[in-house]
């Protein structure tokens, strides 16, 4: 499998490098074109402290828990509208933008997009692809609103950055990872993580697991 993961300036950097870990241990996904605006990478020092100014492949694979030569992360430059994802003959299942900006997402909506993480959505569309958005904003005003319906109405699978509780995470990975093996389900990787709500037991109301289903 193949897909492009695209990081913009919301913030929540650290969904961007959960979904790619996770993606890279379902064994299944073969390449990643991975494309960050230059607010995500402004975002990613503030909440991680990590640089990715022109990041080194190493750089990146430690990032992600990668070994220091895998190809699995292939970086685009954001001005490079003719890398692989702008074109819908280049063959790949999906794109995922985590997390997305408004402004991203007022890009995409409009059409009016112009650099690789807005046309490599507006490709994803065209072709029916799976585009997930993962917008993070509070509040919402009605512009973003009406962008998402917009872009929901497209096609797009829209997953705000609004995590469960249900499932009693105890860290701030449990938190960001319950949200992240949704995107997965979404994209159709398989994950490691547990999301089917299997309901309560009656007699307790505690949460039914999947090893009592
Ligand atoms: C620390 C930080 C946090 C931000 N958080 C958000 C956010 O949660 N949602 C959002 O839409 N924009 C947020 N912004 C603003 C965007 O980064 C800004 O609108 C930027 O122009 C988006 O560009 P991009 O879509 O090309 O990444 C944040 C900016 C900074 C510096």
């Amino acid at each position: 499998m193949e897909f492009t993961l695209a990081i913009t300036g919301a913030s929540g950097s650290i969904y961007a490098q959960r979904t790619l870990m996770h993606m890279a241990a379902s064994g299944v996904v073969e390449r990643i074109n991975l494309i960050m605006s230059k607010a995500a990478v402004t975002v990613a020092k503030v909440e991680l402290g990590v640089d990715l100014t022109k990041p080194e492949r190493g750089t990146l694979n430690r990032w992600i828990g990668l070994p220091p030569d895998s190809r699995l992360i292939q970086l685009h430059r954001l001005d490079n509208i003719a890398a692989r994802p702008s074109s819908g003959s280049h063959p790949q299942e999906g794109m995922v933008i985590v997390p997305c900006s408004m402004g991203t997402l007022g890009a995409i909506a409009s059409g009016a997009g112009t650099n690789l993480i807005h046309r490599a959505a507006d490709v994803t569309l065209k072709e029916n692809r799976r585009l997930v958005l993962v917008p993070r904003e509070t509040p919402y005003n009605a512009i973003h609103l009406e962008n998402m319906l917009r872009l929901s109405r497209a096609g797009a699978h829209i997953i705000p950055a609004s995590p469960g509780f249900y499932h009693r995470p105890q860290t701030i990975e449990a938190l960001v990872d319950h949200l992240v093996f949704r995107i997965l389900d979404h994209l159709g990787v398989p994950h490691s993580g547990a999301t089917q709500w299997r309901g309560v037991k009656e007699s307790t109301g505690e949460l039914i697991s999947a090893t009592e289903d």
